[in-house]
């Protein structure tokens, strides 16, 4: 089987902070010019979008997508407790308005990693505030975008703010803290069902979801117990706060074998791309399952991320048809797969690795800003156009 089902929904992301540059007022921004030196270049200008969103719709259009995934800078919209931009929300009106007027479906994440620099000064996710403030600007900023939106998602990956933020310190605030992690994972599930009643109750029509990371962990011999620990924290404890949403986005990116002390690394002989995981396309359709097998079938499934970052743009066509087949898989098994977004549409600031990892379809000159489609866009294009793999 090779075709998708009718209505089946085709589409790319970005992220404000990875495409529009010059967020000076948030918390990436901080950690990007930080001592730490964990994030390999500071986004700068990032691809310009804020100036040049309107090629990024003209593109996203011309190559047949029927939705765009970009997500609200919060910083831009209060950069003030309390204090609203309307030319920001303005901004974002617009965005949405000229995608509706070429037929693409605004897709709107409302939180996508950055939080304003006021947020991290009040102690950011660790604080029950930043849940009263998140909620705030949910209602504030659905009202004003929420006639012209499509769906909402509310959290982006809220598993890897947690994680890259708390345990890892990857990520602002760089703490590296199991037991405070586990205060951020709470908080952030209370944002998360705040800011879906936030959401319903400025918009009342626009469908809304988390968006959650989720890796194929594998178990070795001996590994079992801490994969069920691995899949409980990182991912079943945010399942379970997606109960009466409208649908659960899934986003995929690798494999994991887990050992008996945590994530084995690479299995040899399987390729490693540059952030550093395995190629291995096969994750998207183990993790459709498992999202589906844990929320019991209750919400349908979108992919809102699945992507490759690599320079060998056949690669990029391989591994999103072999992660495709996947899906068709699980849709034959019954599994409510509804749409495929793919990360992402452009060459981006992809935060700790600055801009050396690729995910884009369209590459972006880092001097002119031009965009090139590459081989890869053409070729989803054509997906999305047919509703079936070649
Ligand atoms: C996701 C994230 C995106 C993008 C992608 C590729 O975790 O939501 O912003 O960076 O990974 O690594």
């Amino acid at each position: 089987m090779t075709a998708f089902p009718d209505g089946f929904r085709w589409g790319t992301a970005t992220a404000a902070h990875q495409v529009e540059g010059g967020n000076t007022n948030n918390d990436w921004w901080r950690w990007e010019h930080a001592a730490s030196g964990t994030v390999a270049e500071p986004s700068g200008d990032a691809c310009d979008s804020w100036d040049r969103w309107a090629e990024d719709v003209a593109l996203v259009a011309g190559l047949g997508f029927d939705h765009y995934r970009f997500s609200l800078e919060w910083s831009r919209i209060e950069p003030a407790p309390g204090e609203w931009s309307l030319a920001a929300l303005d901004h974002y009106r617009r965005i949405c308005a000229a995608l509706r007027e070429r037929d693409v479906e605004p897709v709107v994440t409302f939180h996508h990693f950055t939080s304003p620099a006021w947020l991290a000064d009040m102690g950011s996710w660790e604080k029950g505030e930043a849940v009263d403030r998140f909620a705030d600007f949910c209602h504030r900023a659905a009202a004003a975008i929420g006639p012209l939106a499509a769906r909402a998602c509310t959290i982006n990956e809220p598993n890897v703010v947690s994680t890259a933020g708390y345990v890892l310190g990857v990520f602002p605030p760089g703490v590296t803290d199991p037991g405070r992690a586990e205060a951020v994972t709470e908080n952030l599930v209370a944002a998360h069902r705040r800011a879906v009643d936030a959401i319903r109750a400025a918009a009342p029509d626009l469908p809304v979801g988390m968006t959650l990371s989720m890796t194929d962990y594998q178990p070795l011999d001996g590994g079992e117990e801490r994969t069920a620990h691995i899949r409980e924290v990182h991912e079943d404890v945010f399942l379970r706060a997606t109960a009466g949403d409208d649908f659960l986005g899934v986003q995929t990116y690798t494999r994991m074998l887990i050992g008996p002390d945590g994530w084995a690394g690479p299995q040899p002989g399987v390729p490693v791309l540059p952030m550093g995981y395995e190629l291995w396309p096969d994750a998207l359709e183990a993790c459709l399952r498992r999202a589906w097998q844990v929320t019991g079938g209750s919400l349908p499934l979108w992919v809102t991320e699945n992507g490759i970052g690599t320079d060998d743009d056949g690669q990029r066509i391989d591994f999103v048809a072999a992660a495709l087949r996947g899906v068709l898989r699980a849709l034959a098994d019954g599994v409510a797969v509804e749409g495929y977004t793919y990360w992402s549409l452009l060459d981006n600031f992809e935060w700790a690795f600055g801009y050396r990892p690729r995910f884009g379809l369209v590459s972006v000159d880092r001097e002119s800003f031009a965009r090139r489609p590459k081989p890869s866009a053409r070729w989803l294009s054509e997906v999305a156009r047919s509703n079936r793999l070649p």
